[in-house]
């Protein structure tokens, strides 16, 4: 068995410390938190900040990042592999994963999250409690799919989006990058990139230009 460094002690981190736990694949696992005040977290030690990563490679082969930002997830993702580290895709073991779906590394399945056949996850995903992706998603590098949203059938999602709680997404529909899905939005129609939509049916608040 390996060892595992996760880059975040929040919320999101504690999540997926957890589910790492439960899947029984590391011996010992460590945080990285930017909060020097943090010494244990779940019982598990916070061994230094971020930029520390680079010190811990002997102990620790395998690295994941548990932030909420997308692309900060993705940004530290990059440097992690480039440093040499494992990438692993954690999966909680009361999810339902087809075996004809695929799934890149730094992505997380939580529990109860259930995707089907020839769904294609890419890198840094959250893919949290309770969501359901339909057959033949294309899920972008960097999406967060919130707890308890359904995702229908060959829906593509784009780089860096994220979906809120309860949101839900008719089939065939292509959602841009950037975007936000607010909580319980029903998205009937194509969503262009780096805009905020909200309600039922899901309509543009907001425009972001590029920034998020
Ligand atoms: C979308 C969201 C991020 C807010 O974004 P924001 O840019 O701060 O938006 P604002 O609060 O400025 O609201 C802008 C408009 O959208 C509306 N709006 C925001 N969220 C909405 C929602 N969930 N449903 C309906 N309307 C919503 C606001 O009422 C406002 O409408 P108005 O312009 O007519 O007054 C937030 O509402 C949301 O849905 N967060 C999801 C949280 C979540 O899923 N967390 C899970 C983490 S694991």
């Amino acid at each position: 068995m390996d060892n595992l460094l996760i880059l975040g002690a929040g919320g999101h981190g504690k999540v997926v410390a957890e589910t790492a736990m439960l899947t029984g694949r590391w011996n010992n696992i460590a945080f990285l938190d930017n909060d020097n005040t943090l010494n244990r977290v779940l019982g598990i030690p916070v061994i230094g900040d971020f930029d520390t990563y680079l010190d811990h490679k002997k102990t620790y082969s395998n690295a994941i990042v548990a932030v909420g930002n997308n692309r900060n997830r993705h940004v530290w993702l990059t440097k992690l592999e480039k440093a040499g580290y494992k990438i692993p895709v954690i999966i909680h073991p009361s999810s339902i994963v087809s075996k004809f779906s695929g799934i890149e590394s730094g992505t997380v399945v939580l529990a109860n999250a259930v995707i089907n056949a020839n769904a294609s996850i890419a890198q840094g995903c959250i893919l949290n409690t309770s969501c359901t992706i339909d057959h033949d998603c294309v899920i972008g590098k960097g999406v967060h799919i919130s707890p308890g949203v359904n995702v229908s059938g060959t829906v593509t999602i784009n780089d860096y989006s994220w979906l809120g709680v309860g949101a839900k997404i008719v089939n065939n529909i292509t959602i841009g990058s950037n975007a936000i899905v607010a909580a319980g939005a029903v998205v009937i129609s194509d969503i262009p990139d780096s805009v905020m939509v909200a309600g039922v049916p899901a309509q543009i608040k907001k425009s972001f230009g590029d920034e998020l």
